[in-house]
């Protein structure tokens, strides 16, 4: 029993995709159902804690005891993350867009005769994560998610170090069984001296076993 170890931390978590309009029907975006955070999301209240979660589009009901915001581009969801800041602890489980179109257009592309391609000018989206880690009010642990296909260690640490976040929880994804859209994972979880294996598990577990190492790192500090 892991009682209401989070009573009264206000715990804001980023859940889901974003999305990255092209034109009014169109869209780029990455793939994430929001399962992952919004376990988080739940064991947290579960616990004791405020939470506040900031959604991209998902078809998720909310958790219990849970706030929620929901946001469509990674613009919107930065917005979001900030403007909710302070908070004793920020989870960054949310697959935020690295690039937006530059120009999202006001009515529909259409497609001239013989145009076979198209060329789309993106351009990086804000970090949300390093800049909540580099924030005047960081909380006081910065959680952050890195979700890799391969060498999945050590782009992770490069992600934990670069991001000067406390925890970086990794996961293999583009294989079957884990990562996104399903309801089991696996986590590499890291940290500047250390780190720990959690699962293969379903993502509920995981996500209490991730609040444990998270409130074992608050203790220590
Ligand atoms: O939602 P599910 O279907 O359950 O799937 C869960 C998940 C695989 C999406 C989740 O476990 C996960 O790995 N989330 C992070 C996905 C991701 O985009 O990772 P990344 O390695 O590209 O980003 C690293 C970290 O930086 C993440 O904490 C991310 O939220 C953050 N980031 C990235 C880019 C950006 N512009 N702003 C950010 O804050």
């Amino acid at each position: 029993a892991r009682g209401l170890d989070f009573a009264e931390r206000r715990v804001l978590i980023s859940a889901g995709p974003t999305f990255e309009d092209i034109d009014p029907v169109r869209f780029i975006g990455n793939r994430s159902s929001g399962k992952m955070g919004f376990a988080i999301a739940h064991a947290a209240a579960r616990r004791g804690a405020r939470v506040m979660l900031v959604a991209g589009p998902v078809s998720l009901p909310t958790p219990d005891d849970v706030q929620r915001i929901d946001v469509r581009s990674a613009a919107q969801m930065h917005a979001a993350v900030l403007g909710q800041l302070p908070a004793d602890v920020y989870i960054g489980a949310a697959a935020v867009a690295d690039y937006t179109p530059r120009e999202p257009a006001a009515i529909k592309l259409k497609k001239r005769p013989g145009q076979d391609t198209l060329t789309l000018e993106l351009v990086r989206t804000p970090d949300i994560l390093a800049e909540v880690a580099a924030h005047a009010q960081r909380p006081r642990l910065v959680v952050g998610f890195a979700a890799e296909t391969d060498r999945v260690a050590e782009y992770a640490r490069g992600k934990l170090v670069a991001k000067k976040v406390d925890l970086i929880a990794a996961n293999r994804v583009g294989v079957a069984g884990c990562g996104f859209e399903s309801d089991d994972n696996a986590l590499s979880v890291l940290w500047p001296d250390g780190g720990c294996e959690l699962g293969p598990a379903p993502k509920g577990e995981l996500a209490d076993a991730l609040l444990d190492v998270i409130a074992r790192h608050w203790a220590s500090r």
